[in-house]
């Protein structure tokens, strides 16, 4: 089959044509995704019919797969597929907007993040399918933080390539106004240090950021909080984002370690919102 590559925008991002990902990958055809996904970093594939189980299999081309301990978020108990929706699986119903598990994945998911920063070792790579997606708002935005590295002055490089920036799940919610979790929780997943820049197989850097980064090391708290905002305001700008309208059908794999992504809006009461995610494990710490 041959693949067009058709470019998003113009720093990251493509449309793959002319693969059916309900037939199995071919060594070239997989060659030609892995390439354009190093290369664009995000890849839309549009209209596209498959199995959970043909789900699983295409994305573990890319490495293992992340599994999603509560059952109440899987998909039909495949422990690597997460339901992303406002609808319950097992009722069929649209969750109360204040059910505290939904509450927390849709104010966490609304803001700038990385998937898991908060751990040592984030998911690299995730894969995200609309099945049910609502007539109005529901997209997706990606901010790209390797042109956005790319486009700070030289003395603003130099700064960030020297820093070293602690993540934490908790902070999210703090911000949020969500409740800590539990003690024993909070203490089996405690925050973890980054550098604020990362070095791609490549040799180019990004920056690495979102809304678990909790403060800078070494600097006085709230300046390293309005350094870090001011970077998020930098990446997040126009030129370095891209904002995906879903349509049923649509996959998009997106590099976890290098874009932020953000959920945006939509009315979670009255329109109804299914997607399948997949997350590739990241290979060790960032770096
Ligand atoms: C996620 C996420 C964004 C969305 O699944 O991690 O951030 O638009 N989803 O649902
Ligand atoms: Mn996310």
């Amino acid at each position: 089959m041959s693949i067009d590559v058709i470019p998003l925008n113009t720093y990251f991002g493509a449309e793959i044509r002319g693969l059916d990902l309900s037939q199995p990958l071919s060594d070239t055809d997989f060659e030609a995704w892995s390439d354009a996904f190093a290369k664009y970093r995000l890849l839309l594939f549009r209209d596209q019919h498959f199995s959970e189980d043909q789900h699983v299999e295409f994305s573990k081309h890319f490495g293992g797969l992340e599994d999603f301990v509560d059952s109440k978020d899987q998909v039909n108990s495949h422990t690597d597929i997460l339901r992303v929706s406002n609808i319950w699986q097992d009722t069929d119903a649209i969750k109360p907007v204040d059910d505290p598990g939904h509450k927390s994945f849709t104010l966490g998911t609304s803001g700038w993040h990385i998937d898991s920063s908060f751990r040592k070792v984030p998911g690299k790579a995730s894969l995200l399918f609309a099945i049910e997606i609502p007539p109005e708002g529901g997209g997706t935005g990606f901010a790209d933080m390797v042109s956005a590295y790319e486009g700070l002055s030289d003395e603003k490089k130099a700064q960030c390539d020297e820093l070293t920036v602690i993540h934490d799940f908790e902070e999210a919610r703090r911000r949020y106004g969500l409740l800590p979790r539990m003690e024993e929780i909070r203490v089996a997943n405690p925050s973890v240090m980054h550098p604020l820049v990362r070095t791609l197989p490549d040799g180019k850097k990004c920056l690495f950021l979102g809304s678990h980064t909790s403060y800078v090391l070494g600097m006085e708290q709230y300046e390293g909080r309005k350094f870090l905002d001011g970077l998020n305001d930098w990446t997040t700008q126009e030129k370095y984002t891209f904002f995906h309208d879903w349509n049923e059908g649509d996959l998009v794999m997106w590099d976890n370690l290098a874009l932020m992504h953000r959920a945006m809006p939509y009315d979670l009461e009255s329109h109804r919102r299914l997607l399948h995610r997949t997350t590739v494990l990241g290979d060790g710490p960032v770096v």
